[in-house]
Parts: C-alpha cells; structure tokens; sequence
C-alpha cells in the first residue's frame, strides 16, 4: 500500500505517521508538507519519530514539498511521477485555529486547500480510499448534554462556535462531491488531549486548557457536563485500524470516549488536585460569570457584582498573576475551550467498537495521570498567545 499523507507533523497526522510506519502492508508513506527545502522537510519528519525514539525508515518515508495555500497544488501532485500508485490518500492538515483573527486562514486551509488535494485525489488510478481526519464538534452548538451520533451531521442548519468546525463540516460535503461512496472514510475523533502513554505529549495544545484551568482554579464552566475526550495515541490506533478493518460496515466514524470513556471537568479538577495540593481549591462558576471576570481584570466591575463573592480567588489571581493583562490573555485564549466545555457533548462510539478490534478509550481523568509532570512545565502564558 503507498500512502500520502498531509499533517503529518501535527498532533494527529503525527502519531499516524508513526502508527502506519509500523504496519508491514504499508510500502511508502509520502507526506505533504511545507517546507523550504527537501533537507528540512526530511528533519522534520525525523523529529515526528525521534520525540519518542521510534525508528525512522529513510526508504519508507518520502517528503512531498508543498502548502495547501498553493495555487498550483493539484497541478504539482499530478506531476509528481512518484504519486502516480498512490491508493490511500489521508487528509489530516488542517488549521485548527479557534480564533477568529485566523478565519480567513482557516477557510483557505480547511476548503480551499482540500478541494485541491481532492482534485488530484479523484484522478489516480488506484485510489481505494481517501480517510479524511474530520471531527465529531462538526455537530455545531444547537445539541447539548447528549450522546451524538454520526448520521446526525454534516447538517447545514447546524451553527458553530467557530469557523474551524464550520469548513470541517463543508469539507465532508465537499469529498461526496468529488468521490464515490465506496472511497470514502471519515474518522471524526473528538478532543484529542494528550496521550496515554508515559511519555512526552506530541503537542500541548489542549493540554494548554487543562494547565491553564488549574493555575486558575476559579472557573466559570459547567463541572458536570460531560467531556469527551480521547489521548493522540488511541486517536491514532483506531484510526489505523479503522483504515485496516475489512469488517467496516459505514463511511463515517467517531473516534471518541463515548459514554464510558467521557469525563467532566470536575473529574479532571480532582486528579489535578491531587497533584497540585497546594493552589487553592477549584470551584465552578456560571458559565455567565465569565463577563464580570472580564470586567474584573478591566477594572471594571461594578461593586455590587456577584464575582465579588469569591474575593478569595480575586486576591489569589492577583497575587499569582500581578498584571492582570495576563488573565485578559489568559482567558480570551481559554473562552472557545470553556464554550465547547458547556455544550455536554459525548459522541457515540458504538461503531468503532462493534467495527474495530479496539477497547474502549481510558477516561481522560485517569490516563491524564501519565502527563502530570509534563503539564507542570507548560508555559501557560506561551500557549495563550496562540491557543
Ligand atoms: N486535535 C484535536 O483535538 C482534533 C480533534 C478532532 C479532529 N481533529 C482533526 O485532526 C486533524 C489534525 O489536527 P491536529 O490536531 O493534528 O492539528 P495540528 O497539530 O495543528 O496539525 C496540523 C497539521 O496541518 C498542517 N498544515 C496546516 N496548514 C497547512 C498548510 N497551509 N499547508 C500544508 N500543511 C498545513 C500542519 O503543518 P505545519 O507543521 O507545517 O504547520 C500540521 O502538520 C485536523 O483535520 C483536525 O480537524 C483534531
């Protein structure tokens, strides 16, 4: 099998570079990515194997140069004669930006740059599937505190909390247009946060979110919505396997905790608490709070404001935070993470099990437990600039 591959070194494509390098079926596995020479790509595809010491095969791993931005992608990828027995193709660069500064960046990458690798996908000869890495918060906000399941989406009445989910769902629409059914698979994992394993996380991401969660420890989120999040490692297993599978019976699955792997933020606070003893103790707050805490770091808040009753936490932010710029920062960065916190999503796996020799996910709460000293170290401050 000869694979190309885009993303792949980011979170996802990362640990399915890994992943896929492993399996014996596997021939070469091209991957898409910008760089500004052919030098530089290969070292960065070096390093996606030396973070956790896997082995690196030269013969197996081609770098493909090239940007989704380009204007003349399809064109390159038809003219690359190495491409020509491509029979997966795996589309997992995307941005994934929640930030609405970066909206126009995200609509080019996420639309304009996959229906140019679409283009050329939908002329090779071989092309048995093209696996796109889609995601399950395509359900947009309307759903709320239920389980989802996959035949509810892509639906266009949907409305999103940022335009990331938005072109992820256009984008499954956009690969019907082009390719016929039987090409098609659509892994949609959920938050992906982390990994299982005893080892250096492949990106802090949304790590970032749970740090900065506990070095603030008042927190305007629902505790007991559910939370359904999966570690990159299992993300990348299933996904993996899905592709492998010969039992698979639909065109689209969610990769995520599903009901018995889910968590809730009030989980997550009391493993963290367990290690981080000496911050004082996390208390939730109505999500609507969150305004008067703006107000708060403005200096802004009207006396008789309901924030007030926690005095306690103001004075520990201030003595943690001195300028309270950096709590502005800190939580415009976090507001889209506590907006999906709320919504109470938990994704049906029910089709990946029944599908896919796999277990279900470890909860978040429990497996985070691996990452501890990692999140230690994160530099909360760093990730807010771009979360
Ligand atoms: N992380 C999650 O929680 C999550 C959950 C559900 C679904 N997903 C999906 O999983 C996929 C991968 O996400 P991720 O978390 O791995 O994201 P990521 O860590 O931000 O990685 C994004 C990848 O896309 C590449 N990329 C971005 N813009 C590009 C461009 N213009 N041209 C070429 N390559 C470009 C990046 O390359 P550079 O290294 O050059 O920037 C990187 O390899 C996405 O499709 C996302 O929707 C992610």
């Amino acid at each position: 099998m000869n694979i190309l591959l885009t993303g792949a070194t980011g979170l996802v494509g990362g640990e399915l570079l890994v992943t896929l390098s492993r399996r014996t079926e596997v021939n070469k596995i091209y991957c898409l990515l910008r760089s500004a020479s052919e030098e530089v790509a290969m070292e960065r595809l070096e390093h996606v194997f030396n973070l956790h010491n896997d082995p690196f095969d030269r013969n197996k791993i081609v770098p493909v140069l090239g940007n989704l931005f380009d204007d003349n992608l399809t064109e390159a990828l038809q003219q690359n004669e190495q491409l020509k027995d491509i029979d997966v193709v795996i589309h997992s660069a995307a941005n994934t930006s929640f930030s609405r500064f970066n909206d126009d960046a995200v609509e080019k990458a996420n639309i304009g740059g996959l229906t140019k690798i679409l283009l050329w996908a939908k002329g090779l000869t071989n092309l048995q599937t093209f696996l796109y890495i889609g995601t399950a918060t395509i359900c947009g906000k309307d759903v709320k505190d239920r389980v989802i399941h996959e035949d509810e989406s892509p639906n266009l009445e949907a409305t999103h909390l940022v335009k990331y989910t938005y072109t992820k769902m256009k984008g499954e629409l956009l690969i019907r247009e082009h390719l016929p059914e039987e090409k098609i698979l659509i892994a949609r994992p959920s938050i992906i946060m982390g990994d299982s394993r005893p080892i250096i996380p492949r990106s802090p991401v949304i790590l970032w979110a749970m740090a900065t969660i506990n070095h603030l420890r008042l927190i305007p989120v629902n505790e007991h919505a559910q939370l359904d999040i999966i570690p990159v490692d299992y993300a990348a297993n299933a996904i993996v396997r899905l592709l492998f599978s010969n039992r698979r019976k639909h065109s689209v699955y969610h990769v995520s905790a599903g009901e018995e792997g889910a968590t809730t933020a009030l989980k997550l606070s009391e493993t963290l608490s367990a290690y981080f003893d000496e911050m004082p103790p996390f208390n939730f707050i109505n999500k609507n709070l969150l305004n008067q805490v703006k107000h708060w770091t403005r200096g802004r808040l009207s006396a008789d404001s309901e924030l007030y009753n926690y005095r306690k936490y103001l004075d520990y932010w201030k003595e943690t935070f001195e300028d309270k710029s950096k709590l502005r920062v800190l939580f415009s960065g976090l507001d889209p993470y506590l907006d999906f916190m709320e919504l109470g999503h938990v994704f049906d796996n029910t089709r990946l099990l029944e599908d896919v020799d796999i277990e279900n996910s470890t909860p978040a709460d429990i497996y985070i437990n691996e990452s501890m000293k990692f999140v230690e170290k994160l530099d909360i401050m760093e990730g807010a600039i771009d979360p």
